[in-house]
């Protein structure tokens, strides 16, 4: 199988080498490396996030684990039964996830939280053979704009005949769904771009496709 996870020295960003380098040295006990994706292959559902931040996924090494998205992202989880346990912000609180697997569109933290146009192309191909590994999938939740066109390129639609709103439910090709949700960060919810109710919106809409 093609791989969908880069490996801990992955030397495609020249940028985000450098980056994680000076991490490293600032912080040895910090995961430092490419993220790799939660949950079982085998899941139907997939949330794909922008990347991970530098004090929260880049230090614990579990996606959206310690960062201030994951607070509403794992609440929602938990609430619409994608998530069982307690989130409790360290990968070892013993959370799973049932029926759903989390993934980033770049898997390097990026300086300033964003990833450039280059290094998300240069991450495409994780997110290509991810969607490939993953047999019952049935819907991807694009969490943000740049998460939203990597899934399209990836899936190979065309962004004009999908554009990018909060909570739409796009149908594309081989029966897959794409729901959009402006992303979880703190800024958006800080301003009130997203609220909790907007955000678990697209979770019952979703369940609602998806039968549970
Ligand atoms: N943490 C992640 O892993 N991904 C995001 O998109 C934001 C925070």
């Amino acid at each position: 199988m093609a791989e969908h996870q880069p490996g801990r020295d992955c030397p495609l960003c020249p940028r985000l080498v450098s980056f994680r380098e000076m991490q490293r040295a600032a912080h040895p006990d910090w995961h430092n490396a490419p993220v790799p994706s939660f949950g079982d292959l085998n899941a139907r559902l997939l949330i794909v996030g922008l990347a991970p931040g530098l004090k929260g996924a880049n230090c614990t090494g579990r996606p959206f684990t310690g960062d201030y998205a994951g607070d509403l992202l794992y609440a929602t989880l938990l609430k619409f039964g994608y998530a069982q346990g307690r989130y409790d912000e360290r990968p070892d609180d013993g959370l799973t996830l049932r029926d759903c697997r989390i993934t980033n569109a770049v898997r390097c933290v990026p300086p300033e939280n964003k990833p450039l146009p280059i290094e998300q192309s240069a991450c495409r191909p994780f997110l290509v053979n991810e969607i490939a590994a993953m047999p019952k999938l049935k819907a991807i939740v694009a969490l943000g704009l740049v998460s939203h066109n990597a899934v399209l390129s990836t899936l190979g639609e065309r962004k004009a005949a999908f554009p990018f709103k909060h909570a739409a439910l796009h149908e594309v090709s081989k029966g897959l769904l794409v729901a959009d949700s402006y992303h979880c960060s703190r800024y958006n919810t800080n301003t009130g771009r997203l609220t909790t109710e907007m955000f678990e919106n697209v979770f019952e809409r979703l369940s609602e496709r998806l039968g549970r």
